[in-house]
């Protein structure tokens, strides 16, 4: 299957001529005004989540152009592909299996027929994992003595547990705590150490690679506190969650749970990564939360393109990015619990798609992922909101908002309906603008929106609306004809900080360049840490 590049097919071409014509000067209050349905065919129903899509600067001629964009980039292709454990992460031999950590036990007919790798088998071992981790969670649960889970892990191996642990707080065993260390600045760990006791923590070493400087940095000084406040069994108190399991053996760690290569370190919140959300919300929960994003899985899979909420996405983000121009799109989750999933699809998006080359390595003169940002409303609404509304740049932005509440409320009245309400508002105002005589407050509008609403925020609602991201990335990806799931574009500073750190105890700045040279010759001058 080779199919054409996607600027040079008819659909893109197609596209370009309708963007010239019509797509450059669309309305959406015209939009409104001369379709009172549009809200009906312009939003989609998925499990677990609802999105409205009519905000979006899109019409019927525009939507039908983008399938076939699709279609003629053989995107259908590619997700089977994808699903039948094809070795698509080409750069590394890899198939791209994260769903399958998703995927019901029993249920070999979610499983297309094996190709490069036998996903059956992997499916037996994904399950003979799970039910070891989960009954170590539980485990961990029923522990008393266990007050203090600190998880030392960063990018995939730190965001998604954070994030959901933080987004699932009312599903969270109240009685115990939960910690998350990434960076390798010494304060975050000493932070954290501070008011930890060693008999009464438990530390999850999350590392898929179990060679991460920043996490390996952590675990080491994680384990001297440990052993230097008297704490003895390293088996109890120390857990390793990574593909290298004879790494964590060397490292003195014999409590493992491991995963494989075909999970991407972005990809990997659903493996033995995601243990400390299982302590957190439990075995039954985590099972939801895999049942969820299992939905989404089945939804992306199976729904006609017309109707597939990541397909539609994943083209309006082509859309904006190759037609309109537009270089970011901001996140605005309207639950504060949601606070880190800006930062979780910021590596979702461009670590997966920030990419300039095809599969094959050759330049592409297309633009591919968005710069993605964002804070969760209202407070974006007093910091940036302003540039979002009046600024000289157009930046989609895609709310998410949860109707209920939660599942036990807060016991304070009246703050949910105005933030829903504010959602709402921000979203029409977006859209509609103001005009003014004075230029200062006048609102230009026409600035698109996309509005995904969860019923509530559970395991499952969240389990699906992650995999429904994982699942639009795959598309524009796809489209885009690059490799969602590499990443080498970090190796290089990390190869150079090999180099440097030394330098910065001897000084040595022997073929340096000047700027690095003179910035290392400044720092010598303070004292740095041992
Ligand atoms: O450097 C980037 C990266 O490899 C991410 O892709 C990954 O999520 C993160 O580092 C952590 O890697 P690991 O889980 O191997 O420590």
């Amino acid at each position: 299957m080779n199919p054409l590049r996607c600027d040079q097919t008819p659909a893109w071409a197609a596209l370009q001529a309708l963007f010239e014509a019509f797509g450059r000067n669309f309305d959406l209050r015209k939009a409104f005004a001369e379709d009172s349905r549009r809200f009906e065919s312009f939003s989609q129903d998925a499990p677990h989540v609802f999105a409205d899509l009519s905000k979006n600067l899109v019409d019927d001629a525009t939507q039908a152009l983008l399938l076939e964009l699709a279609r003629q980039c053989t995107l259908e292709q590619h997700r089977d592909a994808m699903f039948a454990g094809d070795k698509i992460n080409s750069t590394e031999q890899r198939a791209v299996l994260h769903w399958l950590l998703r995927n019901p036990a029993l249920a070999p007919a979610d499983i297309s027929q094996p190709a490069a790798i036998n996903v059956a088998n992997e499916l037996a071992a994904v399950h003979i994992t799970l039910n070891a981790m989960l009954a170590y969670a539980q485990a961990v649960r029923a522990d008393d003595a266990i007050t203090d889970v600190v998880n030392i892990g960063i990018g995939g191996s730190d965001l998604g547990p954070q994030m959901a642990v933080l987004a699932l707080d009312e599903f969270v065993l109240p009685c115990k705590r939960f910690h998350f260390v990434s960076n390798v600045d010494g304060h975050e760990l000493a932070g954290v150490l501070k008011g930890l006791k060693p008999q009464s923590t438990l530390f999850l070493i999350a590392s898929k690679t179990f060679t991460t400087t920043e996490t390996m940095t952590n675990a080491h000084s994680a384990r001297r506190w440990f052993e230097a406040q008297g704490g003895q069994d390293i088996a109890r108190h120390f857990a390793a969650l990574t593909t290298n399991v004879a790494a964590a053996n060397a490292f003195g760690i014999t409590t493992t749970f491991g995963f494989w290569d075909w999970v991407g370190g972005r990809y990997s919140l659903w493996s033995a990564i995601g243990l400390s959300i299982a302590v957190a919300i439990g075995a039954a929960g985590f099972r939801e939360f895999l049942a969820g994003a299992h939905a989404m899985d089945q939804h992306f899979r199976t729904a006609e393109l017309a109707q597939n909420l990541p397909v539609r996405l994943g083209l309006l983000d082509v859309w904006y990015r190759n037609f309109h121009g537009f270089g970011s799109r901001s996140i605005a989750p309207y639950s504060n619990a949601l606070r880190r999933l800006p930062a979780y699809l910021q590596q979702l998006e461009m670590e997966s798609n920030g990419k300039r080359v095809d599969m094959s390595g050759k330049a592409l003169p297309f633009e591919t992922a968005p710069v993605l940002w964002g804070e969760p409303g209202t407070n974006g609404q007093h910091a940036y909101f302003q540039m979002l509304h009046q600024g000289t740049s157009v930046v989609p932005v895609e709310f998410v908002a949860v109707k209920r509440a939660a599942h036990s409320p807060h016991e304070l009245p009246g703050h949910h309906g105005k933030l829903l309400a504010n959602a709402l508002a921000q979203a029409q105002a977006l859209m509609r603008g103001k005009e003014d005589a004075a230029g200062h407050k006048d609102f230009p509008g026409n600035r698109p929106s996309t509005f995904l609403l969860l019923e509530q925020l559970t395991p499952a609602s969240l389990g699906a609306l992650i995999a429904l991201q994982e699942h639009r990335v795959f598309v524009s990806g796809a489209i885009w004809g690059i490799n969602s799931f590499d990443q080498w574009g970090v190796e290089l500073g990390k190869v150079l900080a090999r180099d440097i750190e030394p330098r910065l105890a001897s000084g040595n700045t022997d073929g340096l360049d000047a700027s690095t040279a003179g910035l290392l010759a400044r720092l010598r001058q303070r004292d740095l840490d041992a």
